[in-house]
C-alpha cells in the first residue's frame, strides 16, 4: 500500500517537474508563492490544451450535421442558478479535523473506506465519519458547502447585486435553446456545443490540474424527443469513448462507471463517467448525463417563457429531453500527458551517440503534440544557417515549429522526445549540395531523406 502510494507520488512529481521545466504548466502565480489550485499554461501547455479543444470542436461540431457551436457569457442572470438547482443543491459535504485542522470531503473519506456515499443522507452521516483519516482526531459534523463563487455586479456589495461565476457551461446553452433553434432553423434532434471557463470553490482541490477552482469545460447538450432518450444516451456514450481512443489514449486506461442512485447529480436521471486510470486511481474524466426535461422545464418555470417544442411532422408537443456530454479540457490535457508519459531505462540509441540515462518520451498523438516539428542544424557553422532559415520559413505559419542548435544532436533529439515533438528535421552539410534534409520520426526513430522542395507537402500529409 505504502509502496503503491510512493510510486503514484513519484510519477505525479515527475510530471509536475517536467511540466514546469519544459513550459507546460506553472503554479500560478509562482513569484507570489502560488495560489492553491490555480495554474497557468506555459508556451507548450497552451498548445496542448488548444489542440485538445480543437480536436473536440472538430469532432463535435465540424464533423457532424446536427451540432452547432455557442459561446455564452460567464456571469449570467442570478435566477438561472436558482432554476438550475445550483443555489440549492450544488453542495459538497465538508468535515474538518478538530485536531490537525485539515479539511476533507466526507464522500471522499467514505469512498476510501469502500462505502458508497449517499449525498442525500450526508446530513445524517454514518459512524465511519468520526475519525480524521490523517491523524485519527475527531471530525466535526458534516456541513453542506455551496461550490459557487459569488461576486457583485455594480458598485454596491449587497445581496440584491449578487451574481455567480458559472460552475458549468451547460446553463448558457439551455437559456439559448430558442435563440439557436430559431436562428439556425434547427429541428430535433440537434446539439449545441460550447467550450469555456467554469469556476467551483472546491473544498479539496488537488492532484495538480485534476481538480482546480478555475477550469475549462467542453460541453455538448443534445436536445431530443423523450422517446429517443435511451438510444441517444447509448450513442453518445460510445461516441465520446471513441474520441479518446482516436487520439491514442490506451484502451486499458479507460472505462465507464455508472453512477448509483445515491450519487446522481440533482439533474440526472442516469449518468456514466468515462474514467481514466491515473497514478492516483480511476478518476472521472468526462460525464455522460441523461438530464431528462429537468433543465428546460425549470427554465420554463423560472423565466415564464414557453420552451416546448412542436414536431413539425407529427404536431407532437413536448419539452425536449437532454443528453449531455461534459468533459474537462484541463483534465483531458492532464490525462493525455499521463497517457503519453513513457520512461525508457538506459535510453534509446540515437544515430550519433548513445546516452545511457533514462529517457523520457511523451508519445502524444501527432494532432495533440504541442511542437510538431523541430529544425536542428548538425552544427552551428554559418553555412548551415541559410538552409535552416529556408526550411523554417517553409514550415512555419500553420503549426508550432522549434529551432534548436544547442548541444549534441543526440541531446537535442532527447529534448524534443521529452516534449513529444513527432518530427525532427536535421540540416547537415550534404543539404548544401543535395537540397535535402533528414526527417526523424519520434516513435520509430526511422530517418528519411527528403528534398526541401517536398517538405511542406510531406508534413501537410503527415500532420493533417
Ligand atoms: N454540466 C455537467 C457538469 O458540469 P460535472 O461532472 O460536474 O458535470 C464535468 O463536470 C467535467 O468537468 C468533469 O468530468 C471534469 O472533466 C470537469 N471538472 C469538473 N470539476 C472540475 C474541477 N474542479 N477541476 C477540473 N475539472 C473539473
Amino acid at each position: 500500500m505504502a509502496k503503491a502510494k510512493k510510486m503514484e507520488n513519484e510519477i505525479m512529481s515527475k510530471l509536475v517537474a517536467l511540466s514546469k521545466q519544459r513550459g507546460f504548466i506553472f503554479q500560478s502565480p509562482e513569484i507570489y508563492g502560488g495560489l492553491n489550485s490555480f495554474y497557468d499554461y506555459g508556451p507548450l501547455g497552451v498548445e496542448l490544451k488548444n489542440n485538445v479543444k480543437r480536436e473536440w470542436w472538430k469532432s463535435m461540431v465540424y464533423s457532424r450535421p446536427d451540432v452547432v457551436g455557442l459561446d455564452s457569457s460567464i456571469l449570467m442572470h442570478p435566477k438561472i442558478w436558482e432554476a438550475s438547482g445550483h443555489v440549492e443543491n450544488f453542495t459538497d459535504p465538508l468535515v474538518d479535523c478538530k485536531k490537525c485542522k485539515k479539511r476533507f470531503r466526507a464522500d471522499h473519506i467514505l469512498e476510501a473506506k469502500g462505502i458508497k456515499p449517499d449525498l442525500g443522507t450526508m446530513k445524517a452521516p454514518p459512524k465511519e465519519l468520526k475519525e480524521c483519516p490523517e491523524c485519527g482526531g475527531e471530525l466535526t459534523d458534516v456541513r453542506m458547502f455551496n461550490l459557487m463563487f459569488k461576486t457583485f455586479m455594480g458598485p454596491v456589495e449587497e445581496e440584491a447585486n449578487i451574481v455567480y461565476l458559472r460552475p458549468e457551461t451547460a446553463q448558457g446553452i439551455y437559456v439559448n435553446f430558442l435563440n439557436v433553434k430559431d436562428s439556425m432553423r434547427l429541428k430535433l434532434p440537434f446539439g449545441i456545443a460550447q467550450i469555456g471557463k467554469a469556476f467551483r470553490n472546491e473544498i479539496t482541490p488537488g492532484n495538480f490540474t485534476f481538480r482546480t477552482r478555475e477550469f475549462e469545460q467542453m460541453e455538448m447538450q443534445f436536445f431530443i424527443n423523450p422517446k429517443e432518450a435511451d438510444k441517444f444516451f447509448d450513442q453518445w456514450k460510445e461516441t465520446r469513448m471513441q474520441w479518446y481512443l482516436s487520439l491514442g489514449m490506451k484502451k486499458e486506461n479507460l472505462r465507464f462507471r455508472e453512477h448509483n442512485k445515491g450519487e446522481l447529480a440533482h439533474y440526472a436521471k442516469r449518468a456514466f463517467d468515462i474514467q481514466y486510470q491515473t497514478p492516483f486511481g480511476w478518476q472521472e474524466m468526462e460525464g455522460i448525463h441523461h438530464r431528462g426535461d429537468w433543465d428546460l422545464s425549470r427554465h420554463m418555470q423560472y423565466s415564464g417563457q414557453d420552451l416546448n417544442y412542436i414536431d413539425p411532422e407529427t404536431g407532437e408537443k413536448f419539452i425536449p429531453f437532454i443528453i449531455e456530454t461534459s468533459a474537462g479540457a484541463d483534465r483531458a490535457a492532464l490525462m493525455f500527458m499521463l497517457d503519453a508519459y513513457t520512461e525508457i531505462a538506459g535510453g534509446r540509441s540515437t544515430t550519433t551517440e548513445s546516452i545511457k540515462e533514462t529517457e523520457t518520451v511523451l508519445n502524444f498523438n501527432k494532432r495533440l503534440a504541442p511542437v510538431k516539428i523541430a529544425v536542428l542544424p548538425l552544427s552551428k557553422k554559418s553555412e548551415l544557417q541559410k538552409p535552416c532559415q529556408e526550411v523554417l520559413s517553409l514550415l512555419r505559419g500553420e503549426r508550432l515549429v522549434q529551432y534548436d542548435e544547442t548541444g549534441s544532436i543526440g541531446k537535442r533529439y532527447r529534448r524534443q522526445d521529452e516534449i513529444g515533438t513527432p518530427y525532427c528535421v536535421t540540416v547537415d552539410f550534404d543539404t548544401i549540395n543535395d537540397q535535402a534534409v533528414t526527417v526523424r520520426d519520434r516513435d520509430t526513430m526511422q530517418q528519411e531523406r527528403i528534398k526541401i522542395a517536398d517538405l511542406k507537402n510531406y508534413f501537410d500529409e503527415e500532420l493533417n
